[in-house]
């Protein structure tokens, strides 16, 4: 074969490739309207309405998880009555793992990410303020990095308890749960676990429930602990009340779960 019999094949090999896949468009406008404090939003596009107009107390916390089907996402604020002391903030939730975040600060900016999971938090500060109106949009390709949970929990309660998974049978392998303690409520609590039986390991590499706080200072989720094994580990301060507990296991070894309450 000649060297050009051997470009023209190529040429056509490459003409012919099917492509990858369909790119879907934006929605209009939002498929799905939430004005809850929290929540998952498991919609293609959605808008978080949140007293819109109305005041928030002081200390308010939320946090919605986004999860949209495609992996161009693109929040846009549309109306804000939130102050200077006030923070709502995007964080990367790839994996469940907090990654790069956004001030949404300016009504009209894009924020965009190019993979899901994003949270969406707000903390507001001393003085009241009122709400906003938030847009997503998801778009093009099938979303990869986004999802997968194998357990997905929200707890308005000012005071409560859980066990995972609480049914008398061990987690499972390969695990990714998420808790999210986000008291309607505000003010601080004092998370304490009461169970603990996770697979034992140094660093708690193989199986691991960790606990991130909202913190005010840092205006971001910081891990307070990391923690395996039998121990009770000892009670976490959750500084405005916001916690999000992870739950993640290996591809082996499974052991009854934890417990922990807040108040
Ligand atoms: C989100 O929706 C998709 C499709 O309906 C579903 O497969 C997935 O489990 C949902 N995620 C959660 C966390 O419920
Ligand atoms: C976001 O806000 C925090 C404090 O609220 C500030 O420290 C940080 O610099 C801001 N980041 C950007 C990119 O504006
Ligand atoms: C935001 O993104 C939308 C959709 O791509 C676009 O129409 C709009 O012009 C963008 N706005 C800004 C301020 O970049």
């Amino acid at each position: 074969m000649n060297t050009l019999a051997v470009f023209l094949i190529a040429v056509v090999a490459v003409a012919t490739a099917a492509p990858s896949a369909i790119l879907v468009d934006e929605d209009p406008e939002p498929v799905a309207t939430v004005t809850t404090c929290g929540g998952l939003v498991n919609t293609s596009s959605a808008a978080i309405n949140f007293q819109l107009g109305e005041s928030i107390p002081a200390g308010q916390v939320c946090l919605w998880t986004v999860q949209a089907p495609y992996d161009a996402i693109r929040f846009t604020l549309k109306e804000s009555g939130l102050g200077m002391g006030d923070s709502l903030k995007l964080t990367r939730f790839i994996g469940a793992v907090p990654g790069y975040q956004y001030n949404v600060t300016e009504v009209g900016a894009n924020y965009t990410y190019s993979a899901g999971t994003v949270l969406v938090t707000l903390v507001t500060g001393a003085s009241a303020s009122s709400g906003f109106s938030l847009e997503m949009y998801s778009s093009g390709d099938l979303d990869a990095g986004g999802g997968g949970f194998t357990h997905y929990e929200t707890f308005q309660a000012a005071t409560g308890a859980t066990a995972y998974p609480g049914n008398g049978q061990p987690y499972m392998d390969d695990e990714v749960a998420v808790f999210i303690v986000s008291p309607s409520e505000s003010g601080s609590r004092t998370l304490t676990f009461t169970g603990m039986d996770v697979e034992d390991s140094t660093g708690c590499i193989y199986d691991s429930v960790e606990v991130f706080s909202w913190s005010v200072s840092m205006d971001h989720l910081h891990s307070e602990a990391r923690v395996c094994g039998s121990a009770l580990p000892p009670p976490i301060m959750l500084e405005t009340g916001l916690g999000v507990i992870i739950f993640k296991t290996d591809s082996s070894v499974t052991q009854g779960g934890f417990a922990f309450n807040w108040m």
